[in-house]
């Protein structure tokens, strides 16, 4: 597998499977003279990790991160940065009776497809499990990033807004053995005009590069996205003006913070959908691995998560954090 890398100065690789014995990720490319101590880190992952609400999985892991090289006195030296998390609640048995069966949704047909063997311990790399490696770069991502400031969170979930009908709908989630997609948005402020490259490299491109490469995400759209589809020109254009200092700056912000492919200064606004979770408690119709239809059926005491999106905003926040980071960088090398 040789995609296992985000970024181009910034450049942050990550390692690690569900049920191996650790996660982690390396940074190249971080300045020197970054203060950042192991507990900033750790407060990203206590936001991402599983079994803090009723509605999350409960794989119990502590999460907790190790600084193994390129930190020193609590400040980066410009070496790589190597983090690690070890796996603590890998349960390679549970996963015995169905190792052989494709799981409806997930990545076992196409991982089988394309590379001829697959880790059935709960996904091996392609589980959400190597989300916890990018949050923890993320978090150094963040200081580097400062002022500008990532924050998303869960809008919409199955088609509702409302808190109190969110809430009644995992639930009902939960009862069934179900699943049910979700919408993310995340807020990008304080992003300086001119971040993003043209082109191939446009920040929407980089931005939506990054949120697809989150597992289950199914799209993303910056500013009116979709919706501008509908819209006549004079409802969706950003009309100019000055404010109180002379400075140039958009009446509204439909664009959301992005033309062109660079950052106009406004907040930068888009939204990711998330799918359903693909391991549910229902039968489904599946094929074994010697060809013959089976039902797919998740074992007793299966993990089972109603909703994944409810715990991306933090891997959102630490995906955007990485690549503005990056872009930071980046236009440093364009400016004198
Ligand atoms: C935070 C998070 C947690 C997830 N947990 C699960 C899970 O418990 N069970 C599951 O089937 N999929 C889970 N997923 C989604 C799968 O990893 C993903 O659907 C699968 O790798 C197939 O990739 P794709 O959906 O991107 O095509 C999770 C995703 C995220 C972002």
């Amino acid at each position: 597998m040789g995609s296992n890398r985000i970024g181009k100065v910034f450049q942050v690789t990550t390692f690690g499977e569900s049920h191996g014995c650790a996660m982690g990720a390396v940074i190249d490319g971080c300045p020197s003279g970054l203060e950042i101590t192991e507990e900033e880190i750790q407060m990203e992952l206590e936001r991402r990790r599983p079994g803090l609400s009723r509605h999350t999985s409960p794989r119990k892991e502590r999460d907790r991160v190790e600084i193994l090289s390129g930190i020193f006195e609590g400040k980066t030296t410009g070496a790589p940065i190597a983090l690690l998390i070890k796996n603590e609640d890998g349960r390679r048995d549970a996963y015995e009776p169905i190792k052989d069966i494709l799981r409806p949704g997930h990545a076992n047909y196409t991982y089988l497809k394309k590379y001829g063997i697959f880790d059935y311990r709960g996904g091996g790399r392609a589980s959400a499990r190597e989300t916890v490696a990018r949050v923890a770069a993320g978090a150094i991502a963040r200081k580097l990033i400062a002022p500008i400031v990532c924050k998303a969170k869960v809008i919409e979930v199955g088609g509702e807004k409302d808190p109190k009908r969110i809430d009644e709908l995992l639930d009902q989630m939960v009862t069934e053995g179900d699943s049910i997609g979700a919408v993310i948005e995340c807020e990008i402020y304080n992003v300086p005009a001119g971040l993003g490259d043209p082109i191939y490299d446009k920040l929407e491109a980089q931005l939506g590069s990054a949120m697809l490469s989150i597992p289950a995400t199914r799209g993303v759209e910056f500013g009116e996205g979709f919706h501008a589809a509908k819209m006549k020109g004079s409802m969706h254009n950003d009309e100019y003006g000055l404010d109180e200092k002379g400075n140039i700056r958009s009446l509204t912000n439909r664009h959301g913070g992005i033309l062109a492919g660079i950052s106009t200064g406004e907040v930068i606004v888009f939204r990711v959908p998330f799918k359903p979770t693909s391991s549910i408690k229902k039968s489904q119709k599946s094929v074994d691995l010697s060809g013959h239809e089976v039902p797919f059926i998740l074992p007793e005491g299966s993990r089972h998560d109603p909703c994944v999106a409810l715990r991306a905003p933090s891997i959102v926040e630490a995906m955007a954090s990485l690549v503005l980071a990056d872009s930071l960088l980046v236009q440093k090398s364009y400016t004198r």
